[in-house]
């Protein structure tokens, strides 16, 4: 198994490029489902998750050529094979986006229950009582949740809670069936609409997407495109974050200020000087940041993702911050890790009060999830002495050529086996 090394207490110093976003590439290339020709994804970052799902659209039928480094051609003229197994699922739960694509294209899917997720209990509860709700009949058996609809019907759907990989689902459904669908209660994360955007560019008729109700009037089919996925803010806010935490400068290119309003805000707030442009950040720190508090909740408010990274900006800033986690159950795995490296952590609930101290010591850590061992990363650029940092598959689903991007801003990481 691969770890990464560093040797952290440098401020770290320079521009990155930002790649495509993760959570706005997986739902765009199951869209590929929704047609029969030809449908090319530009700026695709290359990650396990995305090659995880191209495998699974291959398996299925669909006939995948990569043009050239992030740009990928999928033609699903036959689709000859209609499960998206566990095995592919248990590794990534965004698979549960061909659910709803499949279905409204050839009549019938079989996708398998995602089972447990380090993170949280994340049932897909939303995702079969939409379909249900459009006609779909929904059986779970042995494991595998079995769609089937002889053409799926525009519905009128109130989500319960807000859900971003079931909006998506059910709005790709929505593109292909008789009528129209209204999801009220939707999400309205930046990935939804670049999903919406890519299905208007082949011919969906969609209203709506960025607010909490969107509109989706059925068509016979969808035709050709190319769209261009969307920078990653997530990866962009974990780069702002290695840059203020380790008390340094970044100039940050090819990403969007407009979706990263609350995460400057903070940034801001605890003392970092930031400028931007349409498609630039830079952040510059030259005290020590004051602590902030900060609750993770739906878009636009402050994302579950950078939860982790702000955890370690906390760790070291001056002052006391409260954190609190209300989106999944169990997203303070990378405490227990923090605390060893020397940061002083108190969880209750889904709560987490982080004392500032002035210095984190490298050790030897282990990461459990993909924003956890984003944090173990940013925790171990700014400690003394050495980071040690194990299970790194977790960081290679979600962040491109890290250890690359890194050193070219002054971080001594290698990758050893
Ligand atoms: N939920 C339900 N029932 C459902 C669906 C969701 O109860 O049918 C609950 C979940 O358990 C959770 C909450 O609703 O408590 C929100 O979950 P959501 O469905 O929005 O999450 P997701 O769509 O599975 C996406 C991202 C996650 C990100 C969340 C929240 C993708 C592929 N994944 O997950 O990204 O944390 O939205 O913003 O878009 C990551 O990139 O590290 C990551 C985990």
């Amino acid at each position: 198994m691969q770890k990464l090394i560093i040797h952290g207490g440098t401020p770290i110093s320079g521009e990155v490029q930002i790649s495509g976003a993760k959570n706005a590439a997986l739902p765009i290339l199951c869209a590929s489902l929704l047609t029969g020709e030809t449908f090319r994804v530009t700026n695709v970052p290359s990650l396990n998750d995305t090659t995880t799902m191209l495998s699974l659209l291959e398996q299925m039928g669909v006939n995948i050529s990569i043009d050239k480094r992030s740009e990928i051609s999928l033609t699903a003229a036959n689709l000859s094979n209609l499960i998206a197994p566990y095995e592919m699922v248990k590794t990534m739960r965004a698979a549960i986006l061909v659910l709803g694509p499949m279905l409204a294209r050839v009549g019938e899917a079989k996708v398998s229950l995602p089972g447990g997720c380090a993170i949280g209990l994340r049932p897909v509860d939303q995702h079969i009582k939409g379909l249900q709700a459009m006609g779909a009949e929904i059986s779970i058996e042995h494991g595998y949740i079995h769609a089937k609809a002889n053409h799926l019907i525009g519905a009128h759907i109130i989500m319960d809670i807000v859900t971003v990989t079931g909006t998506e689902n059910l709005m790709m459904a929505a593109t292909l069936a008789d009528g129209t669908t209204i999801l009220e209660n939707a999400a309205r994360e930046p990935e939804v609409i670049d999903l919406a955007e890519c299905l208007i560019s082949m011919g969906a008729k969609i209203s709506g997407a960025g607010g909490d109700v969107i509109t989706i009037k059925g068509v016979k089919s969808l035709h050709e495109s190319t769209y261009q996925v969307m920078p990653d803010r997530i990866e962009t806010g974990t780069f702002l974050i290695a840059a203020a935490a380790s008390g340094g400068e970044i100039h940050i290119k090819n990403t969007r200020p407009d979706i990263l309003g609350v995460v400057l805000d903070k940034l801001n707030e605890s003392g970092a000087e930031i400028e931007f442009g349409k498609d630039w950040i830079n952040l510059k720190v030259n005290q020590r940041l004051k602590s902030v508090n900060l609750r993770t909740a739906p878009y636009p408010a402050f994302p579950t993702d950078m939860q982790a990274q702000f955890m370690v900006l906390n760790s070291v800033a001056e002052g006391t911050a409260i954190i609190t986690e209300t989106i999944f159950e169990n997203r303070f795995m990378h405490v227990l890790e923090l605390k060893r490296m020397g940061a002083c952590i108190e969880v209750e609930g889904n709560t987490a009060v982080i004392h500032g101290v002035t210095n984190l010591e490298g050790a030897g850590v282990m990461a459990t999830d993909l924003r956890a061992s984003a944090s173990l990363v940013l925790a171990g650029l700014i400690a003394q002495g050495e980071t040690i940092i194990d299970r790194i598959y977790h960081l290679d689903r979600g962040y491109e050529r890290i250890e690359e991007k890194l050193s070219c801003l002054g971080v001594r990481i290698n990758r050893i086996n």
